[in-house]
């Protein structure tokens, strides 16, 4: 059974996550996205809005969906569309958006547990996905060493995290119905991009 401690450390720190976690400007990762302009994309777990503020540049429209209201918050004062919003049940229609990301959050997703929240998790970013879309999952990649002392201070903070290894992402994605399209690992994390056949 995993340790957890009985409060949300993202409600803690999100006033200052932004100032701990950095990210540089002309991140790759926006180019994986590859969102167009007028396309919707949903930022699950997207925090305060670090990446979906990067977005807005390519003329998506972005929404922000978070479990942290105080996470949130951060997100609506830079003056992006967010929503408290649970990955396992997604506030959104079926095959609303274009591109659906999660970055850095797919192993919080552990509530009420990982092995119920995760699969659920799957679900519901691929329901929300257009067919033909894209859904993009960043993740520390946990079959290298270079992530495992992310995964040791989670666990020491009695964060709950589960993490998936980018083999172990593509076998829940595809159970979940999605088709892989590339995976990207760059040391410390991987980039994996799924698609929905239409
Ligand atoms: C490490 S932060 C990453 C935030 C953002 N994606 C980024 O890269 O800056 C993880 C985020 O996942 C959110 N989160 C945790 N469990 C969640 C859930 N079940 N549904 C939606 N968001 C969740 C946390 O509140 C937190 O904001």
């Amino acid at each position: 059974m995993t340790m957890r401690l009985p409060f949300d450390h993202f409600d803690l720190i999100a006033r200052f996550y932004d100032r701990l976690i950095r990210r540089q400007e002309d991140d790759p990762l926006l180019t994986v996205v590859a969102a167009e302009p007028g396309q919707l994309v949903l930022d699950v777990g997207g925090g305060t809005g670090r990446i979906a503020r990067s977005l807005l540049a390519t003329g998506a429209r972005v929404i922000v969906c978070d479990a942290s209201l105080p996470m949130a918050r951060q997100a609506w004062a830079k003056g992006l569309p967010a929503v408290v919003g649970d990955a396992s049940h997604l506030p959104f229609a079926g095959g609303c958006a274009e591109r659906v990301l999660v970055v850095d959050a797919f192993h919080h997703f552990v509530q009420p547990s990982p092995k119920v929240a995760q699969p659920a998790a799957a679900h519901e970013l691929l329901r929300a996905l257009n067919p033909g879309g894209r859904l993009v999952i960043e993740e520390p990649d946990v079959s290298r060493a270079w992530a495992w002392p992310i995964v040791l201070m989670e666990k020491l903070l009695l964060m709950g995290s589960r993490f998936l290894s980018p083999l172990r992402l593509v076998a829940l994605f595809e159970a979940s119905g999605a088709q892989t399209v590339r995976v990207t690992r760059n040391g410390f994390s991987a980039q994996l991009v799924f698609t929905l056949s239409a």
